[in-house]
């Protein structure tokens, strides 16, 4: 059996983990061969794809990014897109894939999957957003680069009694904002999930002042004020329809400091929060996805994701966790309410 791997959307810590455990067990349990799609799909429809053996994983199990590249390509947005896929893999004789990917990038191959293409999904993304697992692999890192941030912006906001408002990623899902805001102790937190309202915000930010402490607010980036809409810098959209977001958090440092009359600045976490070396955690569950991925592969159990159920890894088909998010349930964001201001 030949096997293709490719690593699509953004990139996140864990990637090289998943590949080096599907190509390791594949070698040598199974017998497969195994190849690597360059850049996500768009490798497939560029026919780009390289041998990837056991030497070519070795050493790459803490190192951030993907020696695949990535992109987001969509398959279905390109002319013959998907026959260009079809005839990638036969060219190079391939009977099955690893799709590694996001919400995005498991879409496509949902659809390619019930186009006949023999796939296993393995989830990713700092943004833990993708429905049917209870985590994805990239967000506990990011978490910790993101708590370790606002750790940090306590000392110096307080240095200069001013409000420091970070922003991090997350796309419409709060799930970063929320772990690393309450992991550093944030005194505002905003996600999508819970408009927010400005004069509520700058309560929070006075009270906060009133005791003499510096206020440190955590804004997602899908964050949206209440009767208002999403604040962006850009409206340009990729290839899967999304807008490029981010732009809240200056919004709302300008908005802070006019409203209260006091100095508040910004920081904007950016692709940080996505580079580096993955946690001891996101090994851990990078490494059990990917040797469960090629267990599905070994069984011809195709049109499935691997998935983390509580401490167990199990297959979901793709066709039922494509095409929605997973998002924050109102009620565990109020249970943080207490720290607010
Ligand atoms: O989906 C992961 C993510 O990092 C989002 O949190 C963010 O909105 C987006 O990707 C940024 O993508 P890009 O690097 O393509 O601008």
């Amino acid at each position: 059996m030949k096997v293709g791997i490719l690593t699509g959307g953004g990139d996140c810590p864990g990637l090289n983990a998943v590949i080096r455990s599907v190509v390791r067990k594949g070698i040598e349990q199974y017998a497969f061969e195994f190849v690597g799609l360059r850049d996500g799909w768009r490798g497939a429809l560029q026919n780009r794809v390289v041998p990837l053996d056991v030497s070519s994983v070795r050493g790459i199990l803490p190192r951030g990014g993907t020696i695949l590249g990535s992109s987001r390509t969509n398959p279905f947005q390109h002319e013959d897109g998907v026959r260009r896929v079809q005839d990638t893999l036969a060219a190079h004789d391939v009977d099955a894939l690893v799709v590694i990917g996001g919400e995005d990038t498991l879409n496509a191959a949902a659809g390619l999957s019930g186009l006949g293409i023999d796939l296993v999904g393995v989830p990713k993304t700092i943004d833990n957003d993708v429905w049917g697992t209870d985590y994805t692999f990239g967000f506990d890192t990011a978490v910790g680069i993101a708590t370790e941030a606002v750790d940090r912006l306590h000392t110096t906001a307080e240095s200069h009694m001013r409000t420091l408002v970070m922003e991090v990623m997350g796309r419409h899902s709060g799930w970063l904002a929320l772990y690393s805001g309450v992991a550093g102790g944030a005194n505002v937190i905003l996600v999508p999930e819970r408009p927010f309202d400005i004069d509520e915000v700058c309560g929070w930010v006075n009270s906060r002042f009133r005791i003499n402490y510096a206020p440190v607010v955590v804004v997602a980036e899908g964050a949206v004020p209440k009767d208002g809409k999403m604040i962006l810098k850009d409206d340009s959209v990729d290839e899967f329809g999304h807008v490029r977001l981010s732009g809240v958090g200056e919004w709302l440092a300008r908005e802070i400091s006019r409203r209260t009359g006091t100095d508040a600045r910004t920081t904007v976490l950016g692709h940080v929060q996505r580079g580096g070396t993955p946690s001891a955690f996101d090994r851990w569950l990078a490494t059990r996805f990917g040797l469960h991925a090629v267990d599905a592969v070994k069984d011809g159990d195709f049109g499935v994701m691997v998935s983390l159920d509580g401490t167990r890894i199990v297959r979901v088909p793709l066709a039922d966790v494509t095409g929605r998010i997973k998002t924050v349930d109102p009620s565990l964001y109020d249970e943080f309410g207490v720290f607010f201001g």
